[in-house]
């Protein structure tokens, strides 16, 4: 499979959010990247539903939503309603993680788990044929624009073999810091999602960079 291409819209223009939705939908990316940050699981606020709403009324690409709070499960129906397509939770923020997985499948979406930079892949073992796509943290989830951890591509290697040896059919995600240096590398370690956000639209041509990605 050719590996998918998320541009976080963290890094978007907020007051021209429809062009900046336009441009992803006309690109080569596939998937939206949608930050939601509580300033509580994590240091910084982001948006929440009301500009996940905005953004599907003009996306014609799946909304992937990365749920950076604490309590996820009381708003699985509501990121639904407003037009998530998958739904990832920390696996540090979620005390019954099986649980949380399966409602929000039930609410039909996908699901995902993301791991902070220090959590261990192995954390993972006993459910991982109920995940759908991993999110690894490359970045300490909270803040676009950081620099990129290496420990990452050790823990890409460690994951791929996890979802092999599981027989499970699970993505995985790089979330944080990825650009044109990093992202062969990534790709050779196993990633199949690369998320961008200031590499893509703090470039000069966001449509080219994109491509760009996507070509590697
Ligand atoms: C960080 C977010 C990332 C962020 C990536 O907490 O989860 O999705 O937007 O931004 P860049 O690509 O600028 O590191
Ligand atoms: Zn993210």
């Amino acid at each position: 499979m050719k590996h998918l291409i998320a541009p976080s819209m963290l890094a978007a223009d907020f007051a021209n959010l429809q062009r900046d939705t336009e441009m992803v939908n006309k690109s080569d990316s596939d998937w939206f990247h949608i930050d939601v940050m509580d300033g509580n699981f994590v240091p910084n606020i982001s948006y929440g539903m009301p500009v996940i709403k905005a953004i599907k009324k003009h996306a014609t690409k799946p909304l992937d939503v990365h749920l950076m709070i604490v309590d996820p499960d009381r708003y699985i129906t509501d990121f639904k309603n407003v037009g998530a397509d998958i739904l990832t939770v920390h696996y540090e923020a979620c005390t019954h993680l099986h649980r949380t997985l399966q409602a929000i499948k039930g609410a039909d979406m996908q699901a995902g788990v993301a791991l902070n930079p220090h959590t261990p892949i192995a954390v993972l073992e006993d459910v991982i044929r109920d995940v759908d796509l991993v999110c690894l943290m490359s970045v300490n989830p909270g803040f676009g624009g950081q620099s990129f951890i290496e420990n990452t591509y050790k823990k890409i290697i460690q994951l791929k073999d996890l979802i092999e040896k599981s027989g499970a059919t699970t993505k995985i995600e790089i979330d944080g810091g990825v650009n044109d240096k990093n992202a062969g590398k990534l790709l050779a370690a196993g990633a199949d999602v690369l998320v961008a956000g200031s590499f893509v639209f703090k470039s000069p041509n966001p449509t080219e960079t994109i491509a760009k990605l996507k070509g590697i």
